[in-house]
């Protein structure tokens, strides 16, 4: 895959960069390289990932250390596929990336460190990347966006709207004070006996509901603001499960249907009020969407999501999901974006010495929220 990010005119051509990217946070090990050539075309020269899906599966969510001793006994042989499949030796790298949080801190020092040992070895420099940077940028690498836009990020771990300004210029906007959005699919699908990973269970079951049926609240619609919160939709559908039980197949659906309307309604018109917001910050620019995370897979979200871009006069915008999920190749390209800002300022960049992290908020100004997750990080 091959697109062309935009940069200023007057900036200096910077030299061609091909980067390493390691992603450890959550579930998924994967390694990839990324070049982008001094005009600013891009290619992902290789993309490997391997879900821990089957080794977490019995449990009915990511366990924390499985993850860890899975990251360990798996990233050498990904990182080696990554550069096989590049056609490329460590020599070739101008840099290693990593994702260096947030997230389930045991991963994360393993690809941290890993990433580390590889670029002191080789003499080359290293780029900490926070998780997140990644997911935002994603949309520069795939679609070529210029700054600014809205990012909506939809995942297992993060619930949040972030206003895309620059490369390390993120304001958050809002985000959600308990449970990610990925979580409560994952946590209905759980109460609902529908298996793991949730959320394409729960689109699967909801297709054959009737979304009406149950009445769910929408929790956070009747406030001002962006804030969201689906722990309390997640035990409405838990009660609303009791009352019917037992549950036969039709009530499943029902309650699938319910809780995807629900949870339909409430994105979309947050998502029309992040919409305004952005016209406010930036009336200048063209308005623009870009969703990302496991969750914009939805199809049901998906619409809902088109349906008022539209009616903003906004362009939505949905990475392949390859690369709306977690993957390397965004950790590269975030390096990437990283050490090209840097040149442009006549700097290098040397995170050798930076700390692996749970939490690490993309907008340090932004209130902080309260509430943990799977990944450990809301905020
Ligand atoms: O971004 P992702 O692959 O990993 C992180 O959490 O970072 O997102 C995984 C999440 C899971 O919670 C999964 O249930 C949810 O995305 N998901 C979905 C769908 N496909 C994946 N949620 C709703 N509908 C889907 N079709
Ligand atoms: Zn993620």
């Amino acid at each position: 895959m091959s697109s062309t990010a935009s940069s200023s005119p007057d900036q200096a051509p910077v030299p061609a960069l091909t980067v390493l990217g390691i992603e450890t946070s959550c579930d998924e090990t994967a390694a990839a390289v990324v070049r982008r050539e001094p005009d600013g075309t891009t290619t992902i020269l290789s993309d490997v990932i391997r879900s821990q899906v089957a080794e977490h599966e019995a449990f009915g969510g990511v366990v924390p250390e499985i993850a860890a001793r899975a990251h360990i006994a798996l990233l050498d042989r990904q990182i080696e596929q990554a550069l096989d499949k590049a056609g490329l030796t460590i020599e070739d790298i101008d840099a290693v990336a990593a994702t260096a949080g947030p997230g389930l801190i045991g991963g994360v020092i393993v690809g941290l460190m890993t990433a580390k040992a590889i670029a002191m070895a080789a003499g080359k420099p290293l780029v900490a990347v926070n998780h997140l940077e990644g997911h935002a940028l994603t949309a520069r690498l795939t679609d070529a966006l210029s700054f600014p836009y809205l990012l909506l990020l939809v995942s297992g771990g993060h619930t949040q709207f972030l206003l895309v300004e620059g490369v390390g210029r993120y304001r958050r906007l809002g985000s959600t004070i308990d449970d990610a959005l990925g979580e409560a699919f994952d946590k209905t699908a759980k109460l609902l006996q529908l298996g793991f990973p949730g959320g394409p269970a729960v689109e699967r079951a909801a297709a054959s509901g009737d979304p009406a049926r149950f009445r769910l609240p929408r929790p956070m619609l009747d406030r001002p603001g962006l804030e969201l919160s689906f722990a309390g939709l997640k035990t409405a559908v838990r009660n609303a499960a009791h009352g019917a039980a037992p549950l036969r197949p039709q009530d499943v659906s029902d309650l699938c249907a319910g809780f995807q309307q629900a949870v339909a309604d409430v994105i979309g018109e947050k998502s029309r009020r992040a919409l305004a917001a952005f016209a406010e910050a930036h009336p200048e620019a063209e308005p623009v969407l870009v969703v990302a995370g496991g969750v914009a897979a939805n199809a049901a979200i998906r619409e809902r999501l088109a349906c008022v871009s539209e009616t903003a006069g906004a362009r939505l915008v949905a990475p392949p999901h390859r690369l709306c999920t977690d993957n390397a190749a965004m950790i590269a390209w975030a390096g990437i974006e990283r050490l090209v800002e840097a040149a442009h300022r006549g700097e290098s960049v040397d995170d050798g010495a930076v700390p692996p992290r749970p939490r690490w908020p993309l907008d340090d100004r932004a209130e902080p929220v309260f509430g943990s997750g799977r990944k450990g990080a809301k905020a």
